[in-house]
Formats: structure tokens, sequence, C-alpha cells
């Protein structure tokens, strides 16, 4: 199968990789994992909690090509976005801008599921802040 040249490129120079402090308090993190392919990915956002805007975003992606890809894009998405704006994103932008053939769509369902467990995870973290 021929992998669009947005996948190669984000493949081979992804976008923020690395992590964040699970920790620290501005930071949310999700991991999911594809039951079809045991694909494993960790993205993480860092909030600037005065503005609720995502400021930076990391991933980890233990997978294929696509899954990568999706998750380096998503990364660059997402920065400068609300955390609603975040949680909005759709597997099937993220499968339209980097071409993805129906078998790997999966891949970008993974960093849809990505973002949105990150975004609860950081919106958890803050409510159980308000009400300790
Ligand atoms: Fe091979 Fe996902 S199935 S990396
Ligand atoms: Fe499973 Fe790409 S093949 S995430």
């Amino acid at each position: 199968m021929a992998y669009s040249d947005k996948v190669v490129d984000h493949y081979e120079n992804p976008r923020n990789v690395g992590s964040f402090d699970k920790g620290d308090e501005s930071v949310g993190t999700g991991m999911v994992g594809a039951p079809a392919c045991g694909d494993v990915m960790k993205l993480q956002i860092k909030v600037n909690s005065e503005t609720g805007v995502i400021e930076d975003a990391r991933f980890k992606t233990y997978g294929c090509g696509s899954a990568i890809a999706s998750s380096s894009l998503v990364t660059e998405w997402v920065k400068g976005k609300t955390l609603d704006q975040a949680a909005a994103l759709k597997n099937s932008e993220i499968a339209e801008e980097l071409a993805l053939p129906p078998v790997k769509i999966h891949c970008s369902i993974l960093a849809e599921d990505a973002i949105k467990a990150a975004v609860d995870d950081y919106r958890k973290k803050h409510v159980a802040a308000l009400t300790n």
C-alpha cells in the first residue's frame, strides 16, 4: 500500500514527540490502544488554566506510520485551540488531511480518541482541584 506524502512527511519528521510530566496540573494525558492491531498512542496537552487554550502538545505512539502521522498532525492542530475545539476534532478530518486509505481509518480514530481522552483527563484533574 502506498502512503500519502503527508503521512510519509509526518512519519519521517514527527512533530512534538515526547512527553510532559503526567502529574503537572496543566497537563492532560490520553492513552489509548487499538484492539484491532495492538498499537498504542499517548497524547498529552499543556493547557493555560486562565484562558483554557492548549499551548503545547506531545505524543508517543507505538504503531504504524499512519498512527504516528495522525498523532503528529493532531499535536500540531490542537495548539492554540480551546479544550472544546480540541475535543470536537473528528477522525474524518485527520483521515482526509492525510489521505488515509480505508484500512488505515482506525489509526485516525485512535488519534481522535487520544485527544478526547487528554481533554477529559485535564478536565477531571481540574474538577477534582475545585472540589478538594
Ligand atoms: Fe502494524 Fe499497527 S498493525 S503497526
Ligand atoms: Fe493500527 Fe495503524 S494499523 S493504528
